[in-house]
């Protein structure tokens, strides 16, 4: 099987800053992958990069074998590709239900009912006429994560999913991410709790300063000297 996704040698700069530096990753679907590396080291900038949030200056991006570097964001979502975002993008004046509503141009009635589906999913079904701003932090997070389903991508990105989250929505949060690779999608987040990505990813790819320094299981990657230093030795 052709990967589903695959970054070839992208480069991002911003001024003097290299954010990205030759990044090559390559996706399989039906994975779950981890992106992991310390503040700065451009893992959201890669995900913006993904997406057409930003523009790489060099490199090639492709998602099943189509070159998508270059497309617009919403170009990029109609090819498949969902996301999150690390600063959370709720409409706190809408419902939960409302939230899920606006990404769709469905008829009302199918989309309300995979909206609900949704809900349920993550157990926020008794919360679907709530205002967004009315919910906790971690509930918020979970109306944006399944916002990105609305649509059925096959590659989803999530930016720290997991922060600040409450252990009971969490273990909700990663039972969703597990189902959704039993149904063969493809799922690439950036996490910095290790429990977190040693409980869930099967492949973990390491930058540092925009470079990809390893990448590996997890469980190897927690051992990898030149990871433990990129972490904690300076
Ligand atoms: N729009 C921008 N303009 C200028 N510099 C930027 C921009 N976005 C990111 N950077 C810089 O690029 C580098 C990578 O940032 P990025 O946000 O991708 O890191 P990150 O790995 O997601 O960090 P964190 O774990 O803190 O979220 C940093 O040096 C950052 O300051
Ligand atoms: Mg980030």
């Amino acid at each position: 099987m052709p990967p589903i996704l695959e970054i070839d040698r992208v480069v991002k700069r911003f001024g003097g800053v290299t954010a990205v530096d030759h990044v090559s990753l390559s996706l399989e679907a039906g994975h779950i992958y981890g992106l992991i590396g310390p503040n700065g080291s451009g893992k959201t900038t890669l995900f913006n990069c993904i997406t057409g949030v930003e523009q790489r200056d060099e490199g090639e991006i492709r998602f099943k074998r189509r070159r998508i570097d270059g497309l617009k964001p919403h170009q990029v979502f109609h090819e498949g590709i969902g996301r999150t975002f690390q600063i959370i993008r709720v409409f706190p004046e809408l419902t939960a239900l409302e939230n899920l509503l606006v990404v769709t141009t469905d008829d009302y009635a199918q989309a309300s009912e995979r909206a609900r589906e949704l809900l349920r999913f993550v157990k926020l079904e008794g919360l679907a006429g709530e205002y967004a701003g009315n919910l906790s932090y971690g509930q918020q997070k979970l109306v944006e994560f399944i916002r990105v389903l609305m649509t059925d991508p096959e590659l989803i990105l999530l930016d720290e999913p997991a922060a600040g989250v409450n252990r009971t929505l969490l273990n909700d949060l990663l039972d969703a991410v597990r189902q959704l690779r039993d149904r063969g999608k493809t799922v690439l987040l950036v996490e910095h709790d290790m429990k977190v990505v040693m409980g869930l990813c099967e492949t973990v790819f390491v930058l540092d300063h925009g470079e990809k320094l390893a990448e590996g299981p997890p469980g190897v990657i927690q051992t990898d000297e030149r990871v433990i230093e990129a972490y904690f030795g300076r």
